[in-house]
């Protein structure tokens, strides 16, 4: 085991803090190499706290200067300071200030957290642990206080200098420096500080809220890409007039700031008043960002202005809380996604992710609660468990007490603990508040890891005309949990009939589609059931679940025809391919069911009413979802054989239907990224992929053609990565094609890189190792390392998990040498091993090795060693 010695945080030892910091003054004096930070912090005893100990500040690699108490320099017998600490023996009674000087090297900072460079920038992130490694601090999101922050440099390097809050002061000063103060009236955790400096464009817009604020939106990017921020100013105005009319909440302040960044760990940051975001999900032109790159960035930039409120006005108390904000705020993503677009397509796709990432994560050694009880790195605790499944949480919250109740629950909520950093249990406690409901057995959701299971079993009388309906729960052991308490379902339901939804009662009420499973197993006795109805069960995937229900092809067809449940019909078209393709794992020459091709078949006829939906009934199960299907002795191999028969029996057989539906699907005029277009595009290109899967000549002559023709990223890409498929020399010539064409966009370049990773043939990991010498790629840039590297272990399944473990080794090297660099990023790669134990018996003990290889590395660092032993244990 490596030693890295881990010291678990646990939620039981919680203590408030002992001292209270109620006003920041940062001086920040830029250099590359040699920062000056001067910190005045104004601290007194936090009078909720019974502890009279020292006052000690974390610290993060951080290198002391000088400190001051009241303005008095200290003597050194007065404190320790270490890079990790700073401690100060005796305070004084009553409030004090304390000023500390650090010194900081901007340009040696590869971690991407505290303050960093990014090309040409300055810029900082500081959630979770970050702000530590600028100043000494009580780095915990418990700590609100009121910051003030001035920058100074050199003007010809940074003429912008950008910080929360307002501007209230800036100036010329001698040898070409210049400096702005800003001030941000709200009181904030450390974790939502933020500082960025440099030559950047800005694109300026403005924005009047409800109560007749006006506030001013700036983004701040690389010279020469201010084109390409219009779709995120536009998605920016959309959140915030939603969150007004939705949630009935206005901006605050009186500048919005976004800045884009090119290397960035996350996706984006919501500092106060300053979001930090990866230029991925900012920057867009029809000709270099995909249909999924405008609703990313939709939903991103949506997210993170969301969180002003959910975060930042109230935000967490301790890191345990992390799903606080975030899981309520995907949540809220989610819904406005949803009222921008299609709702059924959001939820399909947002179902279709959860499933991949969380449903993974949690039925193997990294499974946790939605809020976990111990973490040795929190960083590792950016998981979809805490973001997706916390979001489903909020969404099942909303089900159970009802939509009016659900809104009066969060006007609640932001009216009593604004300001404040606060918990699960405060949260849930307002809705049982407005709803007069015990919503104790629905905390067991934020408690108990691992994905339940409902069964459910139905048995219809037809002379007593009932349909008597038992569902039940199972509840898998996780780590750390063996037994688990009954949880609480929502279960939206109807019974279908040939005709459609059945009318029926419930305890003799007419039923209204919802029912609410509290134990280990429940019947529900149904009536004025005229006919043999199929169970349309968990309608809009209610409960984030796995259901288990023996339903045959005909009644799978019946729900696909006449569901009025739109999530359910898509729902149907994968159970009957999931079907299919396990049988077909087992047994390749299982022949291929007719009915199913008929079906596929009339998706495709009836298409144009809605081509986004039609596009995800037509796609088949995953790869990864059908290993999760399988759940133990894993063959990728295999599974991938069953796909490419499947896809390749439907090219064959509706090959001409194919040709029509991408004809059909064209879409005229220049490019929009509205959900419409996008919709006829994503058709258009799973049609075009189908017909192609067979080797037919006149589909891959199509390709060919769209890939020169194509006016914008979305269709360029789909026919790159169909001919790519192809491994033909066409497909061969065309990734030399782009790879000119686009030489230097870096985040196009990123794509082609994917989708060459992606490629499911013996030779790519050869491919990725000749890429990895590409002039366009860096091990530095955590972008470029996800675009190849990531793509090839998180989404290859077949090389990634090559039977000679090379695909393994590989990535293992590629951790090790990334980690004492950028830890975070290296813990991100190791967890496409989360599935290992799945595996088939050889590829299992090869990735058991090489994840040994590198627990027995020395001096790994926390984010990596806790996931290498995590996954081991
Ligand atoms: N808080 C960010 C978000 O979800 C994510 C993030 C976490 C970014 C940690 C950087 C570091 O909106
Ligand atoms: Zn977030």
């Amino acid at each position: 085991m490596s030693d890295t010695a881990l010291e678990p945080v646990r939620l039981v030892d919680y203590r408030v803090p002992a001292f209270l910091i109620d006003t920041v003054h940062l001086d920040i004096g830029l250099d590359r190499t040699q920062t000056r930070i001067v910190a005045t912090l104004a601290i007194r005893r936090n009078p909720a706290s019974g502890e009279r100990g020292p006052l000690k500040l974390d610290g993060d690699s951080l290198l002391f200067v000088e400190a001051w108490l009241d303005g008095v320099p200290l003597q050194t017998r007065d404190y320790v300071a270490l890079p990790q600490a700073f401690t100060l023996h005796h305070t004084p009674e009553g409030s004090f200030t304390l000023t500390i000087e650090t010194r900081l090297d901007p340009s040696a900072n590869t971690q991407l957290m505290g303050l960093y460079r990014s090309n040409s920038a300055y810029c900082t992130q500081c959630e979770a642990e970050g702000f530590r490694r600028i100043t000494y601090f009580l780095d915990r999101p418990d700590v609100l206080s009121v910051y003030t922050t001035r920058i100074e440099a050199s003007f010809q390097e940074a003429p912008a200098l950008l910080a929360n809050g307002n501007k209230i002061e800036e100036g010329v000063l001698n040898h070409g420096r210049h400096f702005a103060v800003w001030h941000d009236p709200f009181p904030k955790p450390s974790y939502l500080f933020a500082m960025v400096a440099g030559d950047l464009a800005v694109v300026r817009d403005s924005f009047v809220t409800a109560s007749g604020r006006h506030v001013r939106l700036e983004i701040y990017v690389e010279h020469g890409k201010e084109s390409r921020c219009t779709y995120a100013m536009d998605a920016l105005k959309r959140s915030m007039s939603w969150d007004e009319q939705v949630f009935g909440r206005e901006y605050d302040l009186d500048i919005f700031m976004i800045v884009a960044v090119s290397d960035f760990n996350m996706g984006a940051m919501e500092n106060k008043g300053l979001n930090v975001f990866n230029d991925k999900y900012v920057l867009a032109l029809p000709e270099t960002a995909t249909d999924q790159d405008y609703a990313n960035i939709e939903a991103i930039i949506a997210h993170e202005y969301f969180h002003n409120w959910t975060g930042n006005r109230i935000t967490c108390r301790d890191w345990f809380q992390l799903c606080l904000k975030e899981g309520l705020t995907v949540f809220r993503d989610q819904e406005f996604s949803a009222d921008q677009r299609s709702r059924p397509v959001k939820r399909i796709s947002d179902v279709k992710t959860l499933r991949s990432q969380q449903f993974s994560e949690d039925g193997g050694p990294l499974a946790h609660p939605v809020r976990p009880e111990i973490y040795n790195e929190i960083n590792n605790f950016y998981t979809a468990t805490v973001y997706e499944k916390g979001a489903e949480v909020v969404r099942m919250l909303k089900a159970l007490i009802g939509d009016e109740a659900f809104g009066r629950g969060m006007d609640l909520y932001f009216e009593r603990h604004d300001g404040e950093a606060v918990t699960i249990e405060d949260f849930i406690a307002c809705f049982a508040d407005v709803s007069g409901r015990d919503l104790s057995q629905f905390m067991l959701w934020y408690r108990q890891s691992g994905t339940p299971e409902i069964r459910a079993e139905g048995v219809w009388d037809e002379s007593g005309r009932t349909y008597a309906l038992t569902l039940s729960q199972i509840l898998p052991p996780t780590p750390g949990q063996p037994h688990k308490q009954p949880m609480l379902f929502p279960i939206r339901l109807g019974l279908v009939g040939t005709k459609g939804d059945l009318r029926v009662r419930l305890d003799g009420e007419p039923f209204e589609g919802l029912v609410a499973l509290t134990e280990p197993t429940q019947s529900f006795l149904f009536s004025e059931v005229g006919e043999k109805p199929v169970p349309s069960l968990l309608r809009s995937f209610s409960a984030p679940v796995k259901l288990a229900v023996d339903l045959d092809e005909e009644a799978l067809l019946t729900l696909l025809r006449a569901d009025s449940d739109p999530f359910n019909r898509w729902q149907a078209a994968q159970s009957y391919a999931l079907k299919l393709l396990l049988r077909l794992v087992k047994d390749p020459t299982t022949p291929i069911d007719p009915r199913f091709v008929e079906a596929i078949s009339g998706i495709l006829e009836r298409g144009g009413d809605d081509p986004a939906f039609a596009a995800l009934s037509l796609a088949l199960p995953s790869e990864a979802d059908i290993a999760r299907e399988i759940g133990s002795d894993v063959d990728p191999q295999a599974i991938l054989g069953a796909r490419a028969k499947l896809r390749h029996t439907l090219g064959s057989y509706l090959g001409s239907e194919l040709l029509r539906t991408i004809e059909t699907m064209s879409v005229d005029g220049p490019y929009s990224p509205q959900a419409r277009d996008a919709g006829r595009r994503s058709l258009r290109n799973v049609a075009l992929e189908l017909a192609c899967a067979n080797g037919s000549k006149a589909a891959l002559a199509v390709a060919q053609a769209q890939f020169e023709n194509a006016n914008n990223m979305t269709d360029e890409m789909a026919a790159l990565n169909t001919l790519a498929l192809s491994g033909t020399d066409a497909g061969e010539q065309a990734l030399l094609g782009f790879r000119e064409r686009y030489g230097s966009d870096p985040l196009v370049i990123d794509k082609w890189m994917s989708v060459q990773a992606m490629l499911p043939h013996e030779t790519t990991l050869a491919r990725v190792k000749e890429l990895m010498r590409d002039s366009a790629f860096s091990l530095h840039n955590p972008n470029r390392v996800r675009a190849l590297i990531g793509a090839f272990s998180a989404n290859n399944q077949t090389q990634f998990n090559r039977p000679d473990g090379e695909g393994y080794s590989f990535i293992a090297d590629i951790i090790l040498s990334i980690d004492p660099k950028n830890p975070q990023l290296a813990a991100r790669l190791l967890v496409a091993f989360k599935t290992w134990r799945s595996l088939e018996a050889g590829r299992r003990a090869l990735a058991a090795a090489a994840l040994r290889d590198i627990a027995a590395r020395p001096g790994l660092s926390r984010d990596v060693a806790d996931i290498v032993q995590r996954s081991l244990a």
